[in-house]
């Protein structure tokens, strides 16, 4: 009996959000349709960003998460140096991000971006060159204000042409794009001045929005950028991590391939979470199909962190083709269903456990899109495991502020 109504409350709660996320969606597409949306989304339609890249999520490593504004060029190049010797780079990690700080306080002479001669004497072309013989991509920072977020060098705001041109001229492949210190306007009319400038520059740059999640950037980022930041900065610890997971997920509708929902860099790593919980931050982001940014030290990584890093399977599941982020279809207490469809008919399942106990969390087919009486072979990502044919339901036992994750596959 006892069981019975909490299934109904169950099904009560689930009603309840599955109807307020239908109101939160249709009224996100009126006042898109409504107010100023429609001037915006036309001009935005006119200078849309079709350098065709981040077809799927970008993968690569920043210096932000680990280093702040401790940075120089050598750790650059010996972080590139490390992207191919642990073979992180054979799986995709390709972007080696510079984050911010490289550059000086004041313009040179002609107005131009002047890297910092204290840390980056060699200039950023010859880093860009470096990395590129390894076969990465480097990327760089700046911010769509008068200064960047340290406040230790300029912004863009004003001069996006001539840092988008000298941005193409160093042969940098990447942008994130800070929202410090701007004139107070509002960030979809000045973000896509740098989309224009990126464009006339003629070099494919990935332009990552970081606008903070603020004017709800999944709602205009799609025509202005490759992926949009939905949240405030990640920091090191099992709450925050979680809490930019929700409020990413919201946006799920609006990730496609070309333009992501980014819940910002990761933190695996950086030692302040067990390893069963950055296998669930790693796991969130590989299912919710984020940029894959590493945010460690990757010139000196544990056992642990090669591990979780280098999942093969995980990524793919990043990198699947259809390019469909995760939605948590199931919530009880502190379990949680997330899932999302992958190519060739399958589906990707991550049960996650946010709770202090042990629990057994059942999927069924029903709640993850197959049919209820199909026979599915599930892969266990993390156990490297195939399981024997399952019909109806995948039952899983998961531990405190841990996961498991799946990839199915209906055979009949
Ligand atoms: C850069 O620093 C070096 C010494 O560290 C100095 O000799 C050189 O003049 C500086 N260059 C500029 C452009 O400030
Ligand atoms: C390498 O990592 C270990 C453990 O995380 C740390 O104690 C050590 O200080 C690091 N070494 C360097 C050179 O950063
Ligand atoms: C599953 O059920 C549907 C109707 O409910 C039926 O058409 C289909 O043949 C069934 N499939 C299997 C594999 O039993
Ligand atoms: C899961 O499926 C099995 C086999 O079809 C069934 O015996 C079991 O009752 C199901 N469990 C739940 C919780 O639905």
């Amino acid at each position: 009996m006892e069981r019975r109504i909490h299934s109904s409350l169950v099904k009560l709660i689930c009603f309840v959000l599955f109807t307020s996320w239908l109101i939160v969606i249709n009224v996100a597409a009126s006042s898109r349709t409504n107010n100023k949306f429609n001037y915006y989304s036309e001009l935005l339609r006119r200078n849309l960003l079709a350098n065709g890249l981040g077809m799927t999520p970008p993968m690569g490593w920043n210096s932000w998460n680990h280093f702040n504004c401790k940075i120089d060029e050598k750790t650059i190049r010996e972080t590139a140096d490390a992207l191919v010797s642990t073979g992180l780079s054979k799986l995709g990690y390709i972007y080696v991000n510079i984050d911010d700080c490289w550059a000086e306080i004041a313009r040179n002479e002609k107005g131009e971006l002047a890297p910092k001669n204290s840390t980056f004497p060699s200039g950023i072309k010859a880093l860009a060159d470096y990395v590129h013989s390894k076969g990465l991509k480097l990327g760089i920072y700046s911010d769509a204000g008068y200064y960047t977020c340290s406040q230790k060098m300029p912004g863009s705001l004003g001069n996006e042409e001539r840092d988008a041109n000298t941005f193409a001229s160093w042969g940098v492949d990447y942008l994130k794009y800070d929202n410090c210190f701007s004139d107070d306007s509002r960030p979809m009319e000045r973000y896509p001045v740098m989309t224009r400038a990126l464009m006339n520059a003629r070099r494919p740059i990935y332009y990552s929005i970081c606008e903070w999640g603020d004017l709800h950037p999944a709602l205009w980022g799609g025509n202005v950028g490759n992926s949009w930041r939905t949240t405030f900065d990640i920091q090191d610890n099992w709450e925050s991590m979680l809490s930019r997971a929700d409020q990413n997920e919201v946006y799920a509708e609006y990730a496609r391939p070309g333009g992501w929902n980014d819940p910002d860099m990761l933190e695996v790593g950086n030692g302040g979470m067990t390893k069963d919980e950055y296998i669930v931050h790693f796991s969130i982001w590989a299912i919710s199909k984020a940029p894959l940014i590493l945010g460690c030290d990757v010139r000196n990584m544990s056992d642990d962190t090669l591990e979780i890093i280098r999942n093969k399977e995980v990524i793919a599941v990043n990198q699947d083709p259809l390019g469909i982020q995760a939605k948590k279809v199931r919530l009880f207490g502190d379990q949680e269903i997330w899932a999302a469809p992958l190519s060739g008919y399958r589906v990707a399942i991550l049960l996650v456990n946010r709770g202090p106990v042990r629990y057994a969390v059942t999927a069924q087919w029903d709640d993850i899109g197959i049919p209820q009486n199909s026979t599915v072979v599930a892969r266990d990502l993390w156990a490297h495991k195939t399981l024997p044919p399952l019909v109806g339901n995948l039952t899983s036992i998961v531990g405190s502020h841990s996961c498991k994750m799946y990839v199915l596959k209906p055979i009949s």
